[in-house]
Protein backbone atom coordinates (compact mmCIF):
# COMPACT_ATOMS: atom_id res chain seq x y z
CA UNK A 1 0.00 0.00 0.00
CA UNK A 2 0.80 3.66 -0.61
CA UNK A 3 0.98 4.72 2.94
CA UNK A 4 4.05 4.93 5.05
CA UNK A 5 3.22 5.96 8.95
CA UNK A 6 2.32 2.49 10.21
CA UNK A 7 0.38 1.63 12.84
CA UNK A 8 -1.76 -1.34 13.90
CA UNK A 9 -5.13 -2.34 15.67
CA UNK A 10 -5.49 -5.22 17.83
CA UNK A 11 -9.02 -7.53 17.57
CA UNK A 12 -9.66 -9.55 20.52
CA UNK A 13 -12.31 -12.43 19.27
CA UNK A 14 -14.26 -14.18 21.98
CA UNK A 15 -16.30 -17.36 20.62
CA UNK A 16 -16.21 -21.32 21.83
CA UNK A 17 -13.51 -22.22 19.93
CA UNK A 18 -11.43 -18.59 20.13
CA UNK A 19 -10.29 -16.14 22.87
CA UNK A 20 -7.01 -14.46 21.21
CA UNK A 21 -5.94 -11.34 20.24
CA UNK A 22 -5.00 -10.34 16.64
CA UNK A 23 -2.90 -7.53 15.01
CA UNK A 24 -3.36 -5.81 12.00
CA UNK A 25 -2.02 -2.77 9.96
CA UNK A 26 -3.42 0.03 9.95
CA UNK A 27 -2.77 2.20 6.56
CA UNK A 28 -3.30 5.50 6.45
CA UNK A 29 -4.27 7.53 3.43
CA UNK A 30 -3.53 11.46 2.60
CA UNK A 31 -6.31 12.32 4.08
CA UNK A 32 -9.80 10.86 5.44
CA UNK A 33 -10.31 7.75 8.08
CA UNK A 34 -7.25 5.71 8.01
CA UNK A 35 -8.53 1.60 7.55
CA UNK A 36 -7.41 -2.02 8.98
CA UNK A 37 -6.25 -4.23 6.92
CA UNK A 38 -8.30 -7.42 7.59
CA UNK A 39 -7.23 -9.73 4.78
CA UNK A 40 -5.31 -12.01 6.82
CA UNK A 41 -8.61 -11.73 9.07
CA UNK A 42 -9.74 -15.45 7.72
CA UNK A 43 -7.20 -17.37 7.79
CA UNK A 44 -5.90 -16.80 11.42
CA UNK A 45 -9.40 -16.26 13.04
CA UNK A 46 -11.84 -18.42 10.27
CA UNK A 47 -14.24 -15.60 10.70
CA UNK A 48 -15.18 -12.95 8.19
CA UNK A 49 -16.77 -9.58 8.74
CA UNK A 50 -20.75 -8.44 8.18
CA UNK A 51 -21.12 -5.60 6.53
CA UNK A 52 -23.21 -6.08 3.50
CA UNK A 53 -24.04 -2.37 2.22
CA UNK A 54 -20.19 -1.41 2.87
CA UNK A 55 -20.99 0.92 5.60
CA UNK A 56 -17.50 0.90 7.04
CA UNK A 57 -15.30 -1.26 4.42
CA UNK A 58 -12.74 0.31 2.00
CA UNK A 59 -12.46 -1.99 -0.83
CA UNK A 60 -9.92 -0.44 -2.95
CA UNK A 61 -6.96 1.85 -2.62
CA UNK A 62 -7.22 4.67 -4.58
CA UNK A 63 -5.76 8.37 -6.13
CA UNK A 64 -8.56 9.65 -7.82
CA UNK A 65 -11.90 11.02 -5.88
CA UNK A 66 -11.86 12.41 -2.01
CA UNK A 67 -15.15 13.07 -0.48
CA UNK A 68 -15.47 14.47 3.13
CA UNK A 69 -19.38 13.76 3.75
CA UNK A 70 -19.00 15.39 7.15
CA UNK A 71 -17.41 18.83 5.90
CA UNK A 72 -19.41 18.64 2.33
CA UNK A 73 -15.95 18.50 0.40
CA UNK A 74 -15.41 16.84 -2.92
CA UNK A 75 -12.12 16.94 -4.54
CA UNK A 76 -11.22 15.27 -7.67
CA UNK A 77 -6.96 14.42 -7.73
CA UNK A 78 -7.83 17.28 -5.17
CA UNK A 79 -8.76 20.36 -6.75
CA UNK A 80 -11.82 21.15 -4.89
CA UNK A 81 -15.37 20.61 -7.02
CA UNK A 82 -16.30 24.16 -6.86
CA UNK A 83 -13.04 25.22 -8.32
CA UNK A 84 -13.34 23.04 -11.29
CA UNK A 85 -17.36 23.91 -11.84
CA UNK A 86 -16.22 27.87 -11.64
CA UNK A 87 -13.15 28.09 -14.05
CA UNK A 88 -12.28 24.43 -15.36
CA UNK A 89 -14.32 22.68 -18.12
CA UNK A 90 -15.32 18.75 -18.76
CA UNK A 91 -12.86 18.28 -21.58
CA UNK A 92 -10.44 19.17 -18.84
CA UNK A 93 -11.38 17.66 -15.95
CA UNK A 94 -11.51 14.56 -17.87
CA UNK A 95 -8.13 14.38 -18.67
CA UNK A 96 -7.35 15.50 -14.66
CA UNK A 97 -9.23 12.04 -13.59
CA UNK A 98 -7.15 10.10 -16.11
CA UNK A 99 -3.94 11.50 -15.54
CA UNK A 100 -4.09 12.80 -12.16
CA UNK A 101 -2.52 16.39 -13.30
CA UNK A 102 -3.89 19.62 -14.87
CA UNK A 103 -3.01 19.54 -18.34
CA UNK A 104 -0.81 22.33 -20.27
CA UNK A 105 -2.03 23.87 -23.38
CA UNK A 106 -0.54 21.44 -25.55
CA UNK A 107 -1.26 18.46 -23.87
CA UNK A 108 -4.99 19.76 -23.57
CA UNK A 109 -5.30 20.21 -27.16
CA UNK A 110 -3.46 16.70 -27.79
CA UNK A 111 -6.40 15.40 -26.00
CA UNK A 112 -9.27 16.84 -27.38
CA UNK A 113 -7.98 15.77 -30.86
CA UNK A 114 -7.55 12.36 -29.75
CA UNK A 115 -11.04 12.52 -27.74
CA UNK A 116 -12.89 13.75 -30.99
CA UNK A 117 -11.16 11.42 -33.55
CA UNK A 118 -13.53 8.32 -30.76
CA UNK A 119 -16.65 10.85 -31.58
CA UNK A 120 -18.60 8.62 -34.60
CA UNK A 121 -19.59 4.80 -33.53
CA UNK A 122 -19.25 2.06 -36.12
CA UNK A 123 -22.13 2.85 -38.64
CA UNK A 124 -23.36 -1.10 -38.20
CA UNK A 125 -24.00 -0.21 -34.48
CA UNK A 126 -26.13 2.39 -35.71
CA UNK A 127 -28.54 -0.89 -36.52
CA UNK A 128 -28.74 -1.82 -33.38
CA UNK A 129 -31.42 1.25 -32.61
CA UNK A 130 -33.72 -0.24 -34.92
CA UNK A 131 -34.18 -3.52 -32.83
CA UNK A 132 -35.15 -1.62 -29.25
CA UNK A 133 -39.10 -0.67 -29.35
CA UNK A 134 -39.63 2.64 -29.71
CA UNK A 135 -40.72 3.68 -26.06
CA UNK A 136 -37.91 1.44 -24.62
CA UNK A 137 -36.36 3.54 -21.58
CA UNK A 138 -33.05 4.99 -22.98
CA UNK A 139 -31.27 3.45 -19.89
CA UNK A 140 -32.14 0.03 -21.46
CA UNK A 141 -30.64 1.17 -24.64
CA UNK A 142 -27.55 2.50 -23.06
CA UNK A 143 -26.68 -0.81 -21.16
CA UNK A 144 -27.66 -3.09 -24.88
CA UNK A 145 -25.91 -0.76 -27.05
CA UNK A 146 -22.68 0.45 -24.82
CA UNK A 147 -22.54 -3.41 -23.77
CA UNK A 148 -22.49 -3.94 -27.76
CA UNK A 149 -19.45 -2.04 -27.95
CA UNK A 150 -17.86 -4.77 -26.47
CA UNK A 151 -18.47 -6.73 -30.21
CA UNK A 152 -16.50 -4.24 -32.18
CA UNK A 153 -13.77 -4.07 -29.40
CA UNK A 154 -12.45 -7.53 -28.30
CA UNK A 155 -11.27 -10.31 -30.06
CA UNK A 156 -7.65 -8.44 -31.14
CA UNK A 157 -7.49 -6.75 -28.05
CA UNK A 158 -5.44 -7.42 -24.66
CA UNK A 159 -6.76 -4.98 -22.04
CA UNK A 160 -3.87 -6.19 -20.06
CA UNK A 161 -1.67 -3.58 -22.08
CA UNK A 162 -1.57 0.32 -21.13
CA UNK A 163 -2.02 1.52 -24.14
CA UNK A 164 -4.91 -0.38 -25.45
CA UNK A 165 -6.50 0.67 -21.83
CA UNK A 166 -6.11 4.23 -22.54
CA UNK A 167 -7.40 3.77 -26.12
CA UNK A 168 -10.37 1.88 -24.87
CA UNK A 169 -11.04 4.74 -22.31
CA UNK A 170 -10.71 7.34 -25.12
CA UNK A 171 -13.02 5.02 -27.17
CA UNK A 172 -15.57 5.29 -24.36
CA UNK A 173 -15.39 8.75 -23.01
CA UNK A 174 -16.04 9.99 -27.05
CA UNK A 175 -18.53 7.68 -28.41
CA UNK A 176 -21.10 7.42 -24.69
CA UNK A 177 -22.58 11.07 -25.93
CA UNK A 178 -23.13 10.26 -29.23
CA UNK A 179 -24.95 7.02 -28.05
CA UNK A 180 -26.89 8.95 -25.71
CA UNK A 181 -28.28 11.30 -27.80
CA UNK A 182 -28.93 8.77 -30.63
CA UNK A 183 -31.20 6.81 -27.94
CA UNK A 184 -32.91 10.02 -27.83
CA UNK A 185 -33.38 10.63 -31.42
CA UNK A 186 -34.64 7.09 -31.80
CA UNK A 187 -36.87 7.65 -29.07
CA UNK A 188 -38.42 10.87 -30.90
CA UNK A 189 -38.53 9.55 -34.44
CA UNK A 190 -35.78 11.90 -35.19
CA UNK A 191 -32.86 11.26 -37.66
CA UNK A 192 -29.21 10.92 -35.79
CA UNK A 193 -27.47 13.62 -35.81
CA UNK A 194 -23.92 13.46 -35.92
CA UNK A 195 -20.86 14.21 -33.88
CA UNK A 196 -19.32 18.16 -34.67
CA UNK A 197 -15.98 17.69 -33.33
CA UNK A 198 -15.35 21.64 -33.94
CA UNK A 199 -17.70 21.90 -30.72
CA UNK A 200 -16.95 21.63 -26.96
CA UNK A 201 -18.14 18.64 -25.89
CA UNK A 202 -21.53 20.38 -23.43
CA UNK A 203 -21.80 21.82 -26.78
CA UNK A 204 -21.45 18.92 -29.18
CA UNK A 205 -23.98 16.84 -26.92
CA UNK A 206 -27.06 19.90 -26.99
CA UNK A 207 -26.27 19.82 -31.18
CA UNK A 208 -26.37 16.01 -31.39
CA UNK A 209 -29.65 16.40 -29.06
CA UNK A 210 -31.67 19.14 -30.65
CA UNK A 211 -30.38 20.03 -33.89
CA UNK A 212 -32.34 18.80 -37.04
CA UNK A 213 -31.30 18.68 -40.48
CA UNK A 214 -34.21 21.21 -42.06
CA UNK A 215 -32.78 23.81 -39.51
CA UNK A 216 -30.03 25.22 -38.02
CA UNK A 217 -29.50 24.77 -34.58
CA UNK A 218 -27.59 28.03 -32.48
CA UNK A 219 -26.77 26.75 -28.98
CA UNK A 220 -27.02 28.78 -26.44
CA UNK A 221 -24.20 29.03 -23.71
CA UNK A 222 -25.61 29.94 -20.50
CA UNK A 223 -27.23 26.26 -21.41
CA UNK A 224 -24.02 25.01 -22.89
CA UNK A 225 -22.17 25.57 -19.11
CA UNK A 226 -25.13 24.39 -17.18
CA UNK A 227 -24.57 21.13 -19.21
CA UNK A 228 -20.85 21.22 -19.02
CA UNK A 229 -21.23 21.90 -14.80
CA UNK A 230 -23.69 18.96 -14.78
CA UNK A 231 -21.30 16.83 -16.47
CA UNK A 232 -17.82 17.92 -14.16
CA UNK A 233 -20.15 17.07 -10.93
CA UNK A 234 -21.01 13.81 -11.98
CA UNK A 235 -18.00 12.93 -13.62
CA UNK A 236 -16.31 10.50 -10.06
CA UNK A 237 -17.62 10.12 -6.91
CA UNK A 238 -15.04 7.47 -5.87
CA UNK A 239 -16.47 3.75 -4.34
CA UNK A 240 -19.99 4.61 -5.31
CA UNK A 241 -22.37 1.33 -6.65
CA UNK A 242 -22.00 1.63 -9.90
CA UNK A 243 -18.38 2.49 -9.69
CA UNK A 244 -17.88 -0.14 -7.51
CA UNK A 245 -19.77 -2.66 -10.11
CA UNK A 246 -17.28 -1.26 -12.94
CA UNK A 247 -14.61 -2.24 -10.78
CA UNK A 248 -15.98 -5.67 -9.85
CA UNK A 249 -16.94 -6.71 -13.29
CA UNK A 250 -13.49 -5.51 -14.27
CA UNK A 251 -11.57 -7.36 -12.00
CA UNK A 252 -12.40 -10.32 -13.38
CA UNK A 253 -10.36 -9.33 -16.61
CA UNK A 254 -13.41 -8.65 -18.65
CA UNK A 255 -14.18 -6.63 -21.89
CA UNK A 256 -13.77 -2.38 -20.65
CA UNK A 257 -16.92 -1.88 -23.01
CA UNK A 258 -19.31 -4.39 -20.95
CA UNK A 259 -18.22 -3.14 -18.04
CA UNK A 260 -19.59 0.42 -18.45
CA UNK A 261 -22.86 -1.48 -19.40
CA UNK A 262 -22.56 -2.85 -16.33
CA UNK A 263 -22.16 0.23 -14.48
CA UNK A 264 -25.06 1.76 -16.12
CA UNK A 265 -26.99 -0.75 -15.54
CA UNK A 266 -26.55 -0.24 -11.83
CA UNK A 267 -26.41 3.57 -12.21
CA UNK A 268 -30.42 3.11 -13.59
CA UNK A 269 -31.76 2.23 -10.24
CA UNK A 270 -33.72 4.99 -8.30
CA UNK A 271 -31.09 5.05 -5.46
CA UNK A 272 -28.47 6.15 -7.35
CA UNK A 273 -28.43 7.37 -11.12
CA UNK A 274 -32.13 7.50 -11.47
CA UNK A 275 -32.95 10.00 -8.34
CA UNK A 276 -33.13 13.14 -10.88
CA UNK A 277 -35.39 11.02 -12.72
CA UNK A 278 -37.44 10.18 -9.91
CA UNK A 279 -37.27 13.54 -8.38
CA UNK A 280 -39.05 14.69 -11.29
CA UNK A 281 -41.53 11.38 -11.37
CA UNK A 282 -42.62 13.16 -7.34
CA UNK A 283 -43.09 16.72 -8.37
CA UNK A 284 -45.65 15.57 -10.82
CA UNK A 285 -46.92 13.35 -8.45
CA UNK A 286 -47.25 16.46 -5.61
CA UNK A 287 -48.40 18.00 -8.50
CA UNK A 288 -49.36 21.45 -6.45
CA UNK A 289 -47.98 23.29 -4.02
CA UNK A 290 -50.59 22.80 -1.21
CA UNK A 291 -50.17 19.27 -1.61
CA UNK A 292 -46.46 19.88 -0.44
CA UNK A 293 -47.37 19.27 3.09
CA UNK A 294 -49.18 16.09 2.57
CA UNK A 295 -46.23 14.77 1.39
CA UNK A 296 -44.04 15.91 3.62
CA UNK A 297 -45.96 14.30 6.37
CA UNK A 298 -45.79 10.79 4.28
CA UNK A 299 -41.53 11.48 3.89
CA UNK A 300 -41.84 11.13 7.41
CA UNK A 301 -44.09 8.59 8.47
CA UNK A 302 -42.21 4.89 9.09
CA UNK A 303 -44.91 2.99 7.98
CA UNK A 304 -44.97 4.55 4.09
CA UNK A 305 -42.04 3.96 2.02
CA UNK A 306 -42.33 7.35 0.06
CA UNK A 307 -39.33 9.04 0.51
CA UNK A 308 -38.29 12.48 -0.71
CA UNK A 309 -36.06 12.03 -4.22
CA UNK A 310 -33.70 14.38 -4.34
CA UNK A 311 -32.97 14.47 -0.26
CA UNK A 312 -30.32 12.94 1.31
CA UNK A 313 -27.02 11.18 0.76
CA UNK A 314 -25.65 7.98 1.77
CA UNK A 315 -21.75 9.66 2.41
CA UNK A 316 -23.00 13.67 2.70
CA UNK A 317 -24.20 14.38 5.78
CA UNK A 318 -23.90 18.08 6.55
CA UNK A 319 -24.52 19.28 2.62
CA UNK A 320 -23.77 17.93 -0.60
CA UNK A 321 -21.15 20.57 -2.49
CA UNK A 322 -22.17 19.59 -6.49
CA UNK A 323 -25.82 20.62 -5.15
CA UNK A 324 -24.44 23.74 -3.81
CA UNK A 325 -23.04 24.52 -7.27
CA UNK A 326 -26.11 23.63 -9.27
CA UNK A 327 -28.53 25.44 -7.36
CA UNK A 328 -26.66 28.29 -8.78
CA UNK A 329 -26.36 26.99 -12.25
CA UNK A 330 -29.97 26.18 -11.95
CA UNK A 331 -31.10 29.76 -11.10
CA UNK A 332 -29.28 31.06 -14.09
CA UNK A 333 -31.11 28.74 -16.34
CA UNK A 334 -34.71 29.55 -15.17
CA UNK A 335 -34.07 33.27 -15.31
CA UNK A 336 -31.95 32.71 -18.93
CA UNK A 337 -34.94 30.69 -20.44
CA UNK A 338 -37.87 32.54 -18.19
CA UNK A 339 -39.50 29.18 -16.98
CA UNK A 340 -40.03 30.56 -13.71
CA UNK A 341 -43.86 30.07 -13.80
CA UNK A 342 -43.47 26.56 -14.90
CA UNK A 343 -45.57 24.75 -12.39
CA UNK A 344 -43.38 22.05 -11.50
CA UNK A 345 -40.36 23.87 -11.05
CA UNK A 346 -42.49 26.43 -8.84
CA UNK A 347 -43.27 23.62 -7.07
CA UNK A 348 -39.60 21.92 -6.73
CA UNK A 349 -37.98 25.39 -4.96
CA UNK A 350 -41.43 25.65 -2.71
CA UNK A 351 -40.38 21.83 -1.68
CA UNK A 352 -36.71 22.99 -1.15
CA UNK A 353 -37.69 25.69 0.91
CA UNK A 354 -40.25 23.85 3.55
CA UNK A 355 -38.12 20.75 3.53
CA UNK A 356 -34.94 22.60 4.59
CA UNK A 357 -36.52 24.32 7.62
CA UNK A 358 -38.71 21.07 8.61
CA UNK A 359 -37.24 19.46 11.63
CA UNK A 360 -37.28 15.93 10.80
CA UNK A 361 -35.04 16.99 7.54
CA UNK A 362 -33.03 19.34 9.22
CA UNK A 363 -32.13 16.91 12.84
CA UNK A 364 -31.41 14.01 10.12
CA UNK A 365 -29.80 16.78 7.68
CA UNK A 366 -31.38 15.53 4.85
CA UNK A 367 -30.46 18.43 2.66
CA UNK A 368 -31.12 18.23 -1.45
CA UNK A 369 -28.87 16.43 -3.22
CA UNK A 370 -27.10 17.17 -6.71
CA UNK A 371 -29.69 15.28 -8.16
CA UNK A 372 -32.69 17.45 -7.27
CA UNK A 373 -31.24 20.75 -8.76
CA UNK A 374 -29.71 18.40 -12.03
CA UNK A 375 -33.46 17.31 -12.62
CA UNK A 376 -34.92 20.88 -12.47
CA UNK A 377 -31.58 22.12 -14.63
CA UNK A 378 -32.45 19.03 -17.64
CA UNK A 379 -36.39 19.60 -17.14
CA UNK A 380 -35.89 23.35 -18.14
CA UNK A 381 -33.21 22.62 -21.22
CA UNK A 382 -36.47 20.70 -22.63
CA UNK A 383 -34.70 17.34 -21.62
CA UNK A 384 -37.59 14.42 -20.56
CA UNK A 385 -36.85 12.83 -17.28
CA UNK A 386 -36.29 9.44 -18.88
CA UNK A 387 -32.73 10.86 -20.07
CA UNK A 388 -31.46 12.56 -17.04
CA UNK A 389 -29.93 9.48 -15.99
CA UNK A 390 -28.43 9.18 -19.21
CA UNK A 391 -26.57 12.26 -18.70
CA UNK A 392 -25.37 10.81 -15.68
CA UNK A 393 -24.03 8.06 -17.31
CA UNK A 394 -22.22 10.37 -20.05
CA UNK A 395 -20.46 11.94 -17.11
CA UNK A 396 -19.75 9.37 -15.23
CA UNK A 397 -18.20 6.99 -17.88
CA UNK A 398 -15.13 9.23 -17.05
CA UNK A 399 -14.96 8.21 -13.71
CA UNK A 400 -16.00 4.86 -14.53
CA UNK A 401 -12.78 4.80 -16.55
CA UNK A 402 -10.36 6.26 -14.16
CA UNK A 403 -11.49 3.78 -11.95
CA UNK A 404 -11.17 1.01 -14.18
CA UNK A 405 -7.45 1.76 -15.51
CA UNK A 406 -6.47 2.67 -11.96
CA UNK A 407 -7.32 -1.05 -10.45
CA UNK A 408 -6.07 -2.84 -13.84
CA UNK A 409 -2.49 -0.94 -13.05
CA UNK A 410 -3.10 -2.05 -9.39
CA UNK A 411 -0.38 -4.48 -8.95
CA UNK A 412 -2.46 -5.89 -5.87
CA UNK A 413 -5.20 -6.02 -8.05
CA UNK A 414 -7.29 -9.63 -8.17
CA UNK A 415 -10.96 -10.87 -8.97
CA UNK A 416 -12.94 -9.35 -6.74
CA UNK A 417 -15.11 -12.16 -4.29
CA UNK A 418 -16.94 -11.38 -1.50
CA UNK A 419 -17.80 -13.76 1.41
CA UNK A 420 -21.02 -13.93 3.52
CA UNK A 421 -23.17 -15.11 6.20
CA UNK A 422 -25.07 -18.29 5.53
CA UNK A 423 -28.09 -18.54 7.04
CA UNK A 424 -30.16 -20.94 4.84
CA UNK A 425 -30.85 -24.59 5.81
CA UNK A 426 -27.77 -26.81 6.91
CA UNK A 427 -27.02 -29.99 4.83
CA UNK A 428 -30.33 -32.61 3.84
CA UNK A 429 -31.42 -34.96 2.23
CA UNK A 430 -32.51 -34.84 -1.05
CA UNK A 431 -36.28 -36.66 -1.04
CA UNK A 432 -37.89 -37.93 -4.66
CA UNK A 433 -41.40 -36.27 -4.98
CA UNK A 434 -43.13 -39.37 -4.59
CA UNK A 435 -41.54 -39.47 -1.07
CA UNK A 436 -43.06 -35.74 0.02
CA UNK A 437 -45.61 -34.94 1.92
N1 LIG B 1 -36.91 11.19 2.67
C1 LIG B 1 -37.32 10.93 3.93
N2 LIG B 1 -36.56 10.37 4.88
C2 LIG B 1 -35.30 10.06 4.56
C3 LIG B 1 -34.77 10.31 3.26
C4 LIG B 1 -35.63 10.90 2.31
N3 LIG B 1 -35.19 11.16 1.06
N4 LIG B 1 -33.50 9.90 3.21
C5 LIG B 1 -33.20 9.42 4.42
N5 LIG B 1 -34.29 9.51 5.24
C6 LIG B 1 -34.35 9.17 6.66
C7 LIG B 1 -34.41 7.66 6.89
O1 LIG B 1 -35.75 7.20 6.94
C8 LIG B 1 -33.71 7.54 8.21
O2 LIG B 1 -34.58 7.96 9.24
P1 LIG B 1 -34.51 7.28 10.72
O3 LIG B 1 -33.14 7.61 11.23
O4 LIG B 1 -35.60 7.93 11.48
O5 LIG B 1 -34.70 5.81 10.50
C9 LIG B 1 -32.61 8.60 8.15
O6 LIG B 1 -33.13 9.60 7.25
C10 LIG B 1 -31.29 8.07 7.61
O7 LIG B 1 -31.52 7.47 6.34
P2 LIG B 1 -30.78 6.19 5.76
O8 LIG B 1 -31.74 5.42 4.91
O9 LIG B 1 -30.09 5.47 6.89
O10 LIG B 1 -29.69 6.87 4.89
P3 LIG B 1 -28.87 6.16 3.76
O11 LIG B 1 -27.52 6.72 3.84
O12 LIG B 1 -28.96 4.68 3.84
O13 LIG B 1 -29.64 6.58 2.43
C11 LIG B 1 -30.18 7.65 0.40
C12 LIG B 1 -29.16 7.52 1.54
C13 LIG B 1 -29.62 8.58 -0.66
C14 LIG B 1 -30.38 6.24 -0.28
C15 LIG B 1 -31.51 8.16 0.97
O14 LIG B 1 -31.32 9.41 1.58
C16 LIG B 1 -32.60 8.26 -0.10
O15 LIG B 1 -33.27 7.26 -0.37
N6 LIG B 1 -32.77 9.46 -0.72
C17 LIG B 1 -33.71 9.61 -1.80
C18 LIG B 1 -33.10 9.07 -3.09
C19 LIG B 1 -32.05 9.99 -3.65
O16 LIG B 1 -32.23 11.20 -3.73
N7 LIG B 1 -30.92 9.38 -4.09
C20 LIG B 1 -29.83 10.12 -4.73
C21 LIG B 1 -28.58 10.08 -3.96
S1 LIG B 1 -27.39 11.24 -4.61
C22 LIG B 1 -26.85 10.55 -6.08
C23 LIG B 1 -25.63 9.72 -5.96
O17 LIG B 1 -24.59 10.21 -5.46
O18 LIG B 1 -25.71 8.57 -6.41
Amino acid sequence: MATENKASATVSLQSDVLDEAFEFDVHHGTIGPSVFDIRKLYGQTGMFTYDPAFMSTASCESKITYIDGEKGELLYRGYPIEELAESSNFMEVTYLLLNGELPNKAEFENFNTIITRHTMIHEQLTQLFRGFRRDAHPMAIMVGVVGALSAFYHDDHDFMDPAQQLTSTHRLIAKIPTIAAMAYKYSIGQPFVYPRNDLPFAENFLHMMFAVPAEDFTGNPVLAKAMDNIFILHADHEQNASTSTVRLAGSSGANPFACIAAGIACLWGPAHGGANEAVLNMLGEIGTTDRIPEFIARAKDKDDPFRLMGFGHRVYKNFDPRAQVLRKSAHEVLDELGVRGDGLLDLAMKLETIALEDEYFVDRKLYPNVDFYSGIILRAMGIPPSLFTVLFAVARTVGWCAQWAEMMGDPSQKIGRPRQLYTGSPRRTYAPISDRG
